[in-house]
């Protein structure tokens, strides 16, 4: 299953990748994150980069695009994978296309309203990269530290309310291409995503079963 998850700032890419993942065993391959990574290295590339994500600027397109074809060469990524922030661009699309199949692309859609509330109330934890909010599920069972290692959550720096709305802008200034694109390709699902979690995600997977996209079994217990 070759996915990728297509949306608004805040529409919830990272929260649905990161079920599929747990889920179903394939990878979740998040080019916000992987920037973010770089960024905290400290790396040539991070150094590169800096800039452009602290001001919700996007990336120039032949970074990200070599950034997201590394990725996709490793060998976890060979039987699927969900994709998570890319393509943002017309010409990334394209790139894409050139570099695996892709079986469908999910827009999430979500109101400005709804998705600027939960960018306010989203926390992170800097060790897994699991992402919580104070005010929706998924909350943190402790306050502010991760269910899984214990790790204190911070918060983006990009999630103040002056770069949120920029991203807003930016965002919509290169949608209306690639939407026109997956849509004459046959391969756009759009998912309405201002409802819970626990209404959105069953939602989201029954659409794959129903369009023959995931014909995957969950590899471990839900929890
Ligand atoms: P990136 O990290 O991709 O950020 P984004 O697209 O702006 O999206 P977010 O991560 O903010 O939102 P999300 O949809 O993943 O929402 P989430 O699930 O976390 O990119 C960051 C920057 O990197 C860019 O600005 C750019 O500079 C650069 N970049 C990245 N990719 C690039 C590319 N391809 N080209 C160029 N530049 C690139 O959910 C948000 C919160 O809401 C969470 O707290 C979550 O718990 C909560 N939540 C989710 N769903 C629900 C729900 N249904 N109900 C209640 N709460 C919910």
């Amino acid at each position: 299953m070759r996915i990728v998850l297509i949306g608004a700032p805040g529409a919830g890419k990272g929260t649905y990748a990161q079920i599929i993942r747990d889920k179903y065993c394939i990878p979740h391959i998040s080019t916000g994150d992987i920037l973010r990574e770089e960024i905290a290295k400290g790396s040539e590339l991070g150094l590169k980069v800096k800039s452009y994500v602290e001001r919700g600027l996007l990336v120039p397109d032949e970074i990200v695009i070599e950034v997201v074809k590394r990725r996709l060469e490793q060998p976890d990524a060979a039987n699927g994978f969900v994709l998570d922030g890319f393509p943002r661009t017309l010409e990334q699309a394209k790139a894409l296309d050139r570099m695996t199949r892709v079986d469908a692309v999910i827009h999430l859609v979500i109101s400005e309203e709804v998705a600027v509330k939960r960018l306010s109330g989203r926390r992170i934890c800097p060790v897994c990269n699991r992402v919580y909010n104070i005010y929706y599920e998924p909350k943190p069972r402790e306050d502010e530290k991760c269910d899984y290692d214990g790790a204190q959550l911070v918060r983006r720096p990009d999630d103040e309310p002056d770069v949120v709305r920029n991203r807003y802008k930016v965002f919509y200034e290169t949608f209306a291409p690639i939407i026109d694109y997956y849509k004459k390709t046959g391969r756009l699902i759009e998912v309405d995503s201002n409802r819970s979690v626990r209404e959105v995600y069953p939602a989201l997977e029954e659409t794959l079963r129903r369009d023959g996209i995931l014909k995957l079994k969950p590899c471990r217990e839900e929890s």
